[in-house]
């Protein structure tokens, strides 16, 4: 989707649709309402009138063909009350009025940036929803006519005093089309996504983006001590991969300095639980399972692209979770490549052990911080839901700076505690630490468990499990993978390179 920007009047707009968003409240003589009524002979004042607008959120109706319009159609759209319209429901209102144009024919649209939307964080809300709501999840039907793509929007400002949006249009875009690319990832099923297809697409992203790209085998794994990973593996005839980028800025300071954010996605093509094996009822979502890693990869092409002054490296731990005869069992302990060793009770707790070797890589390879992100626990889904991902960690800095990075992309989380109770959970007789603790506060067990292996490095963890696929089709967002995660990682290092650390 091209974007662009402009101040045009209302009659000259040519694209094959214009999209008027409509506030609740507000009637047909307010601003650019009343001047489009007077363009269409009274029909905003008569669909007013009979209510089949009330700018409610997503009500809508079509006009075709009005008065002296150039464009075909005007879709009139209810956003909800003026002051609740913040950025993420700017983001969905865009989202829902693309789906809505889309299957009906138009190609080009314009967007009219009433009032209060007439700034780049409009604009910025605008594109982002736009794009994301674009994409549909039908990446293997073989039916024989498209969906309808819109190939062109174009953001119409009312008044002359516009600002200035080329750079909302690049942000946004970038943005959201990472967004994009980690819900691909997410949707791809299984026998397609293996470890070494998603090893593959994030190395074609990196040569296309100028990051520098590496990946382990399992032999090298094996070398280095990657036990917890490997012992993920073992079950599977896909062999797991380490997946690494590597983003290095130009500016001479930013490059010289020691500062590295490491960025750790869970990378489980496939969950099946391995020998403590799920129900067979929605295990095919459990292709989505890498979506933390899809989240990783997704920030550091929007990294790439829009180049902070900071260091980042995207570590990618990928496996598929089987069983076999050669699986790992409850009971197995493993060594982590730090060291530690893990008395693996349940083989369905498998993402926090790749995670543990990737974040011990992470810190042998420098990094002065780490952020992972994880579809981790049914804990977190039962917990929070679908609206917000659970944020943990060690270090209240980075907890703060990801609450707000969430508050202003739209992809929102919420604190849990660590308390050192929660630690007693997961002793082990006969090991370091166990795998899973009882039934209680199981985001926060796994968490605790992950904070073994931060080590003394400032360290917060997101679960996604929640927020990472949608179980129902929304007005503005095809139901299954979100991408959340990407905006939100590139979010937070962008602000904290602009910080200036
Ligand atoms: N990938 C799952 C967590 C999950 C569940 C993600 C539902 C998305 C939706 C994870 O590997 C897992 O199986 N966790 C177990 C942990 C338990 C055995 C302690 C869980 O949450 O049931
Ligand atoms: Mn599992
Ligand atoms: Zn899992």
């Amino acid at each position: 989707m091209k974007v662009i920007a402009s101040q045009t009047s209302l009659n000259e707009i040519s694209e094959d649709a214009l999209i008027v968003p409509v506030f609740e409240g507000e009637t047909a003589l307010d601003g650019a309402l009343a001047a489009l009524d007077h363009l269409t002979r009274g029909a905003i004042e008569s669909l007013f009138e009979d209510k089949e607008i009330s700018g409610k959120r997503d009500q809508w109706t079509l006009l075709r063909n009005a008065g002296n319009l150039s464009t075909k159609r005007v879709l009139l759209y209810g956003i909800g009350k003026r002051d609740a319209v913040d950025a993420l429901a700017l983001q969905r209102f865009a989202g829902a009025a693309i789906r809505t144009l889309a299957p009906r024919g138009a190609r080009s649209v314009a967007f009219l940036l009433r009032a209060n939307l007439n700034n780049t964080q409009g604009a910025k809300a605008i594109i982002e929803g736009a794009i994301m709501g674009q994409m549909n999840s039908n990446l293997y039907s073989s039916k024989d006519e498209p969906e309808g793509e819109i190939e062109l929007l174009h953001l119409v400002s009312e008044s002359p005093d516009a600002p200035d949006f080329t750079e909302a249009i690049k942000t946004a875009t970038v943005m959201a089309e990472a967004a994009n690319f980690a819900r691909t990832l997410g949707f791809e099923p299984g026998n397609v996504l293996t470890p070494t297809e998603l090893a593959r697409r994030a190395e074609e992203m990196a040569a296309r983006e100028g990051l520098r790209f590496e990946s382990l085998d399992e032999q090298q794994m094996k070398e280095l001590g990657m036990g917890t990973l490997l012992a993920v593996a073992r079950g599977s005839q896909e062999p797991a991969k380490l997946i690494i980028m590597n983003y290095e800025p130009q500016d001479a300071d930013a490059s010289a300095s020691k500062e590295l954010i490491a960025l750790v996605g869970k990378g489980i093509t496939f969950d099946s639980g391995g020998i403590s094996i799920k129900p067979a009822e929605k295990m095919e979502e459990m292709k989505y399972d890498m979506g933390g890693g899809a989240a990783v990869i997704g920030a550091m092409q929007i990294i790439a692209r829009l180049r902070p002054k900071v260091r980042v490296i995207g570590l990618v731990p990928a496996s598929e979770n089987l069983p076999s005869g050669r699986a790992v069992k409850p009971g197995d302990v493993a060594r982590s490549l730090s060291g530690k060793t893990v008395e693996i009770i349940n083989t369905d707790a498998e993402g926090r052990l790749i995670l543990a070797d990737a974040m011990t890589y992470a810190i042998n390879r420098g990094a002065t911080e780490i952020i992972d992100a994880a579809t981790l626990t049914g804990a977190c889904v039962i917990a929070l839901g679908e609206v917000r991902a659970a944020i943990m960690g060690t270090d209240q800095r980075i907890i703060d700076d990801l609450v707000r990075a969430g508050e202003e992309c739209g992809e929102r989380v919420w604190p849990m505690p660590l308390d050192k109770e929660y630690g007693e959970l997961i002793r082990s007789d006969i090991a370091d630490v166990k795998n899973i603790g009882n039934r209680t506060a199981g985001a926060i067990t796994a968490a605790y468990f992950l904070k073994h292996f931060a080590g003394d490095i400032p360290w917060a963890h997101l679960d996604i499990a929640g927020t990472a696929w949608t179980e129902q089709a929304k007005p503005y967002l095809a139901r299954g993978a979100t991408g959340f995660g990407a905006r939100l990682l590139a979010t937070y290092v962008m602000n904290r390179a602009a910080q200036g650390k």
